[in-house]
C-alpha cells in the first residue's frame, strides 16, 4: 500500500502560518507521527509552492500509487490545470483541507478540483490528512 501526501503553496509554513487557522504543528512533525501510526503503509510526502511541480508529481505517482492525499492550498480554488491532471491520472485523489473552507471567505467555497477527486475531507485540523489516509486504505481493501 503506497500513499503520498502532496501539499501545495504555503503549506511548507505550517507551524508558523496563521496558527489560529492551521495550528502550531509543523508538517514534518505531523508526518512522522502519521508514519509511526501506519507502519504497514508506505507513506510519502511532497510539497511545492509551484503549480507545475505539483502537476509533475501527480503525473509521476498517479498511475502506480494506491492513493493521493492532496491539499492543493489556494490552487484548489483556481487551478484548471490541477483539475485536468487529476482527471488524467488513474490513482484516486482525496482532496484535503486543514481548515473548514466553507466557514471562511466566499472564494474558498469553490473547489476547482473537487469534481475530479474521489472525495473531500476538511475542517479537522491536521487530522484531516489521517482521515484521508484511512479513507484510501479502506477503499483499497475493496
Ligand atoms: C487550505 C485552505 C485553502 O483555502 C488555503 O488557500 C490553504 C490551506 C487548508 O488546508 O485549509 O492554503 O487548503
Amino acid at each position: 500500500m503506497k500513499i503520498i501526501i502532496i501539499n501545495g503553496p504555503n503549506l511548507n509554513l505550517l507551524g508558523t502560518r496563521e496558527p489560529n487557522v492551521y495550528g502550531t504543528q509543523t508538517m514534518e512533525t505531523y508526518f512522522q507521527t502519521l508514519k509511526e501510526r501506519y507502519p504497514d503503509i508506505v507513506l510519502e510526502y511532497f510539497q511545492s509552492n509551484v503549480e507545475g511541480e505539483l502537476i509533475n508529481k501527480l503525473q509521476q505517482v498517479g498511475f502506480t500509487y494506491n492513493g493521493i492525499v492532496l491539499n492543493a492550498g489556494a490552487y484548489t480554488h483556481t487551478s484548471i490545470a490541477l483539475l485536468d491532471c487529476i482527471k488524467a491520472i488513474t490513482t484516486p485523489v482525496v482532496e484535503v483541507h486543514i481548515s473548514n473552507v466553507n466557514s471562511r471567505e466566499d472564494f474558498r467555497r469553490h473547489s476547482m478540483i473537487a469534481p475530479a477527486c474521489r472525495g473531500t475531507i476538511q475542517g479537522f485540523g491536521m487530522d484531516s490528512y489521517r482521515l484521508a489516509v484511512e479513507a484510501i486504505s479502506e477503499m483499497a481493501k475493496g
